[in-house]
């Protein structure tokens, strides 16, 4: 067994590619579409130490239709792993290593982070600003680098965003060497880069996500970064400045980058938001934010993302862009993450939110799923079967949906001990399980999910 521990367990990767029919599978007619999963699954034994970040996108796909579905697997093909590939053998070393004389490139861009549809191709993001890699639905074939027409200035962060009224997609890039550090911009519905902007932010930092409304986007500069002095000193080690600010940023959608309203908040970091609104005056942000990402003490319940504590609580920020005020509230204390909402009306005020309730286990996992209720600040909770844990869900709309809740909350869950994993499948609204379909095998729990309607 590898001593990583996102190597192991439920997170132990798959040793290839797959395409098989689910079989046994119940599923509901008006469940018509692509549950798809990126995931970290290293192709090759990795150069050192290994972080969960690392390893090679492989999507994870569940196609539905006519009550039956599909399952396949496959791996994102990169430039970096085409190269590795083509060796024989890793050549890149990941985050916690120094690279290796001869690599082709300090890191490899892995696209292993999240999945966004947008002009009819599934866009695989990277965590650390990668190139997009397009893919085709439902066959997972890798199309190749997604550069819009060649516009696309440097890379695009793993968060973007769909409007799915106008069909923009919204988006962030950053750097940790090379100034400007954040650009934001925005792509049209058939794919022109629109605008890309600089940010001024305080310097070289890892933001993670982003959130859109009809007229505004919500950027995070959150002071999680490399740790200085350990850089100084030759170490790969992510640190945590509580003296610098934490601010949340207010554009319109297709401002200029010196039309950013700033807004400080108390010190915290963010991987996801689950939604931001208009409210009057008011843009309003809610997010998972974690206070003390780095802490002094750990204990073997919380888990860990390398030296980060995943601790998150549910927290709304209103700022008033008259007023230039802040008020922060935590709506929940449950440690819960990977956020979705119902990605036709993204960008909307929305009344519900789906989260995994995390695990007290050392790696990240869930065992139970949540449904917020947003504008109550509660929750109710699906529990995971005994034995197995989820990956993120996300929703999937019934076919003639008539409300934001009318449909399935879908994901697959895995049991190390039965060797094994399902398609999970829960009506949105009563909680109730409609459907537990047997995957041809287990599969690792992954990243980011997303439901593409009708393909
Ligand atoms: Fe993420």
């Amino acid at each position: 067994m590898s001593e990583y521990p996102y190597l192991q367990g439920e997170h132990t990767p798959v040793t290839g590619e797959a395409e098989a029919s689910v079989l046994k599978a119940e599923l509901p007619k008006d469940l018509v579409g692509t549950f798809a999963r990126n995931s970290p699954n290293p192709r090759f034994e990795p150069l050192g130490k290994y972080h969960w970040f690392d390893g090679d996108g492989m999507v994870h796909a569940v196609s539905v239709r006519d009550a039956a579905a599909t399952y396949r697997a496959r791996w994102i093909q990169t430039d970096g792993l085409r190269a590795e590939v083509e060796a024989g053998k890793a050549l890149f070393t990941g985050i916690l290593e120094k690279p290796r004389p001869g690599a082709p490139a300090p890191l490899k861009d892995t696209a292993n982070t999240d999945l966004v549809w947008h002009n009819g191709k599934l866009l695989a993001l990277w965590w650390l600003s990668g190139t997009p890699c397009a893919l085709a639905l439902p066959s997972l074939e890798t199309i190749g680098p997604e550069r819009f027409n060649g516009a696309l200035p440097r890379t695009m962060a793993a968060h973007a965003k769909v409007d799915a009224a106008s069909g923009e997609l919204m988006f962030f890039e950053f750097s940790l060497f090379k100034a400007p550090f954040y650009r934001y911009g925005v792509v049209s519905k058939t794919g022109e880069l629109l605008s890309c902007e600089a940010i001024d932010v305080a310097g070289p930092r890892i933001p993670h996500d982003i959130a859109i409304t009809p007229r505004f986007t919500v950027l995070l500069d959150l002071p999680l970064g490399w740790d200085t002095a350990a850089l100084a000193a030759g170490k790969r080690r992510i640190g945590f400045d509580r003296e610098s600010p934490s601010r949340l940023g207010v554009i319109p959608r297709h401002g200029k980058g010196s039309q950013v309203k700033w807004f400080t908040i108390s010190p915290c970091y963010a991987y996801h938001t689950v939604n931001a609104y208009e409210d009057g005056p008011n843009v309003v942000l809610v997010a998972c934010a974690i206070d003390d990402p780095i802490p002094s003490k750990r204990d073997e319940k919380t888990p860990m993302l390398d030296t980060i504590a995943l601790v998150p609580k549910l927290r709304k920020w209103t700022m008033n862009l008259e007023t230039g005020a802040v008020k922060e509230e935590t709506l929940d204390d449950t440690p819960s993450e990977f956020p979705r909402t119902n990605e036709a009306i993204q960008g909307q005020r929305v009344q519900f939110s789906y989260h995994g309730r995390m695990a007290p286990r050392e790696a990240m996992m869930f065992d139970a799923l949540l449904k917020y209720d947003l504008a109550k600040g509660t929750h109710r909770t699906v529990d995971v079967p005994k034995g197995w844990y989820a990956g993120e869900p996300s929703f999937a709309p019934r076919v003639d949906a008539k409300g934001e809740d009318d449909g399935y909350i879908v994901t697959v869950i895995s049991s190390v001990e039965a060797n094994a994993s399902e398609f999970w499948v829960v009506d949105a609204q009563t909680l109730d399980t409609v459907t537990r379909a047997p995957l041809p095998r287990r599969i690792p729990i992954g990243f980011h999910s997303t439901w593409v309607r009708g393909v």
